[in-house]
């Protein structure tokens, strides 16, 4: 029928940032923080802990959950704002570190809904070409794109990855929709700029900087709206009532932005799947870490719906089906 999740993994930094190390750094406090966001404490990366090698530790607890070696992997796709380089991708670095000479390996960026986006590119690829074995990793370490002078910011954000490997199967199971929007005009109130340009005409009169900018409260606003207006529509679309969820698993950026959804969409609170008080928001990889999670602990019934949404820059935001 579509395609399908043969494994999952993920990887998070060793280090540990609590909020009373974050009382340390700047204003603020732990209970703050707690009630405002949800989060307790959230990975930081360390030496060696680059985006690219949390993604690759990630792929290959994937790969060996799918039982599928490296060398069968024909496609690498890493969702990322926050690699080590501009060029050559992070999906570069890690076909060199897993050693899948076969694939190709690409970067695409549409911040923190970019797992989400990935799933439909993967589902329509194999669609088309249903031999394929594709490798599709969420991958961050925006602890390097963080102003840690920002208390607005920097208490949110945190390192890791999470990864997939997926295949084309002739089964009643697998991604069954998607349904995916952007606003453009909405850019600055969540955003991160490029270095300074060394083209006087294309460079700012006054950079910001290459740190996370946010407007915090418009994106709240915003982003509940959007992803029960994106979860609304597919569903219905689909013909799927949401008493037949087994399990919700939304980007995990915010406690409060994530019980307002829940309450507005009518969902039990035990069919979401949470775990941004561990991690904080990790942008793309917040997605395929939490599916790892959940899956490890047995949370994901076979031929259950998953419901997964997100929000981010851009705007980006969306939902998919997946038949478990
Ligand atoms: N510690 C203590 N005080 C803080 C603080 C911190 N870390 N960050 C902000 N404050 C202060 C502000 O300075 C402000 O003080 P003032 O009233 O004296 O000016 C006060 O707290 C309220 O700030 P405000 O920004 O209005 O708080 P808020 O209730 O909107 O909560 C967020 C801030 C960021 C937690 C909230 O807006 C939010 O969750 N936004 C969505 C962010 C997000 O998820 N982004 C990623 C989407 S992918």
């Amino acid at each position: 029928m579509g395609a399908v999740i043969l494994g999952t993994g993920s990887c998070l930094p060793d280090r540990v940032l609590s909020n009373h190390d974050l009382e340390e750094i700047v204003e603020t406090s732990d209970e703050w923080i707690r009630t405002r966001t949800g989060i307790n404490t959230r990975r930081i990366a360390g030496k060696g802990e680059e985006t690219y090698r949390l993604a690759t530790v990630a792929a290959q607890r994937a790969m060996e959950m799918a039982g599928v070696i490296a060398e069968e992997i024909d496609l690498i796709i890493v969702a990322t704002i926050s690699s080590h380089m501009l060029m050559p991708s992070c999906a570069c670095f890690v076909q060199k570190e897993l050693g899948a000479v076969k694939a190709f390996a690409y970067d695409i960026n549409a911040a923190c809904s970019g797992f989400l986006f990935g799933i439909d590119i993967v589902d329509k690829y194999l669609r088309s070409d249903r031999e394929k074995k594709i490798l599709l990793i969420g991958a961050e370490t925006l602890s390097s794109r963080t102003n840690w002078e920002d208390r607005n910011t920097c208490i949110l954000f945190g390192d890791g990855a999470g990864a997939v490997v997926m295949e084309y199967r002739d089964e009643a199971r697998g991604v069954v929709a998607s349904n995916l929007c952007s606003d453009g005009n909405l850019w600055s109130l969540l955003c991160m700029h490029n270095a300074p340009s060394s083209n006087p005409d294309l460079s700012l009169a006054d950079h910001p900087g290459t740190h996370i900018l946010m407007e915090g409260r418009e994106v709240f606003k915003y982003a509940v709206k959007a992803m029960e207006g994106a979860i609304v529509d597919l569903l219905s679309r689909e013909k799927v009532d949401l008493d037949s969820i087994g399990l919700m698993i939304p980007h995990q950026a915010n406690i409060r932005i994530l019980n307002k959804l829940v309450s507005r969409l009518g969902i039990p609170p035990e069919k979401v799947f949470i775990n941004v008080q561990k991690y904080g928001n990790t942008s793309a990889a917040s997605i395929p870490i939490a599916l790892d999670e959940a899956n490890r602990e047995g949370k994901l019934k076979a031929d259950e719906f998953i419901l997964v949404c997100s929000f981010g820059g851009g705007f980006t935001w969306g939902a998919t089906l997946v038949r478990w």
